[in-house]
């Protein structure tokens, strides 16, 4: 490995990766900032919800420290396959990598430099095949990570997730700054675990130019249906999620 992991001229992963990229049509990241906004949740239900719509969709779990997708998907027993790079399991139709299997259940306590490496090495060897879409779940926090993923995955389109909370809506309002700063594309925002009726995040949107995808209110059914994908699709959440695909996903 080249000293400069940032340097895109000098890592000649650089090149593996938009090769390894180039047959998907669309990169969504959900992203949000902060922690339990429901960001895995989100991007689990809507890779269910977008390959049952009938379109070939990869999701991929950049969380290093707390990997929790195959979680949520109550996905066991299936493992990549080295084939002159790693070639994701399917499963429910959907092509799934996730960190998890390169660190198990051990915490993986990398810092800096080593987190990115991870996430590098990932991307460089990851076969996917034609792909509509590719999801991406995100770890919280606006720094490394974020940066990595619009670095190395250069068509990325980014969902953002807040929640009514006053405390998580000063975080999405930094992410929607700094991705606006970069000319990120943005697709919009998600109110997750509605509270009451205000409508402060939506007016507080206002400043940006971004779009007010919908909301999902609190679904207290949702713990029993984590690791059961038919319960998943069938949940308050699941409905929310296709409906905002329908009115904002082509
Ligand atoms: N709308 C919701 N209603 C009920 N529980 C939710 C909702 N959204 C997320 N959760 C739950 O909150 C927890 C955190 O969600 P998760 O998707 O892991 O958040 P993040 O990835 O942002 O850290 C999980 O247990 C998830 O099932
Ligand atoms: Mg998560």
């Amino acid at each position: 490995m080249i000293q400069d992991a940032g340097s895109k001229t000098m890592d000649p992963r650089s090149n593996i990766i938009d090769k390894r990229l180039a047959r998907i049509k669309r990169i969504i990241a959900v992203s949000g900032g902060k922690g339990g906004i429901g960001k895995s949740l989100t991007a689990s239900v809507l890779a269910l919800t977008l390959s049952r719509l009938g379109h070939r969709v990869g999701l991929l779990d950049l969380d290093l420290s707390a990997p929790s997708m195959h979680v949520i998907l109550g996905i066991e027993g299936v493992y990549p396959k080295e084939e002159k790079g790693i070639v994701p399991p399917e499963i429910y139709g959907i092509e799934f990598m996730s960190i998890v299997y390169f660190t198990g259940d051990n915490p993986s306590p990398l810092r800096g430099i080593d987190i990115s490496n991870a996430m590098l090495e990932l991307l460089a060897v990851t076969k996917w095949s034609s792909l509509d879409f590719l999801i991406v779940d995100t770890p919280p926090g606006i720094g490394d990570a974020t940066m990595d993923i619009i670095r190395w995955m250069k068509r990325a389109e980014f969902l953002v997730m807040a929640t009514s909370s006053k405390v998580v809506l000063e975080t999405v309002k930094k992410v929607i700054k700094m991705l606006t700063e970069l000319n990120v594309p943005i697709i919009g925002v998600i109110e997750n675990m509605k509270m009451g009726k205000s409508s402060l995040v939506k007016e507080e949107l206002k400043e940006f130019d971004v779009p007010f995808l919908g909301e999902m209110g609190f679904d207290d059914k949702i713990e029993d249906a984590i690791g059961e994908v038919d319960k998943l699709l069938e949940s308050d959440f699941a409905a929310c999620i296709k409906g905002i695909v329908f009115s904002s996903f082509k």
